[in-house]
């Protein structure tokens, strides 16, 4: 199917991981991807390997000019934007009485700030453009709790999950839809570095985390980048016009809110 024929997509941290995952799967439905990353040398071999509807685009969203430098080259490249998937976020976890003001301004800067003046600079083209568009915001079920070791990558999430709705309510005149994925825990670089993290603090034998919450997913088995592709797909579709200022949890069933 082609369901995103002809639109021109944005997604941030798309390098690797699963907004890879999400650049390949719109490619197939019909999209221009821009893969925005600060690994730039990553996002361009993860271009070239999807093929020619993918280009990098050089992205730190935690720099302004660095944001309305992706915008512009977005525009430049495939003559404006539809949809963007705020996905680039970093992770951190320690006990409340060892977070480092440099951990917490760091995934503040990425995970909140980051996702909010992307998500203005995106509002602002599609607005100019005046037809609309979809927007995508990667929370977490981490956002939906707390966790005793991950105080502050959690607070990142619930912030997102916040913006959503509000961004959604705000930007839905304009026929911008604001919408948000929960994911569970999705088997990835992303994930081994946490393991390694939670071995450190919970003194563990590294894997064994993630054998655990494994083992703990309803479904049965860790998510992949590929079980999120459905819903991204979907939330950035005609089909999800009347949808705003939702997050969506696809994880298996960890979590229900
Ligand atoms: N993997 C999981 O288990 C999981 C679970 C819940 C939510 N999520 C969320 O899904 C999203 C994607 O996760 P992932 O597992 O693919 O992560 P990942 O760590 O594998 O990839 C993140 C990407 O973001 C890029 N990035 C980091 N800082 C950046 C910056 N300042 N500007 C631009 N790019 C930057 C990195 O280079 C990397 O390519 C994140 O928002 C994450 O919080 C992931």
């Amino acid at each position: 199917m082609q369901r995103l024929k002809g639109k021109s997509a944005l997604i941030t941290g798309a390098a690797r991981g699963i907004g890879r995952a999400f650049a390949e799967a719109y490619v197939r439905e019909g999209a221009t991807v821009a893969i925005g990353d600060i690994d730039l040398a990553r996002a361009e071999q993860a271009a070239r390997a999807i093929g020619e509807k993918a280009y990098a685009v050089d992205l730190d969203v935690a720099d302004q000019a660095s944001i309305d430098g992706a915008i512009e080259a977005v525009v430049a490249k495939a003559g404006g934007l539809d949809i963007l998937i705020n996905n680039a976020a970093l992770f951190d976890l320690a006990p409340i009485v060892e977070i480092t003001r440099e951990s917490y301004e760091r995934l503040f800067s990425v995970n909140v700030s980051g996702a909010l003046f992307t998500m203005q600079a995106a509002a602002r083209q599609m607005i100019a453009q005046g037809r609309g568009g979809k927007i995508i915001n990667m929370a977490s079920q981490a956002g939906r709790r707390g966790e005793a070791l991950v105080a502050v990558y959690c607070a990142t999430k619930a912030a997102v999950i916040s913006l959503t709705q509000s961004a959604g309510l705000n930007l839905i005149e304009h026929g911008i839809n604001v919408n948000a994925i929960a994911p569970g825990v999705v088997e990835g670089e992303h994930w081994d570095h946490v393991d390694v993290l939670f071995a450190k603090y919970e003194n563990r034998p590294q894997g064994e985390k993630k054998r655990l919450v494994s083992k703990a997913v309803p479904f049965g088995r860790l998510g992949t980048a590929e079980d999120l592709a459905g819903m991204a797909i979907f939330l950035a579709s005609s089909e999800a016009d009347y949808i705003v200022a939702q997050t969506y949890n696809v994880d298996g069933g960890n979590w229900m809110s």
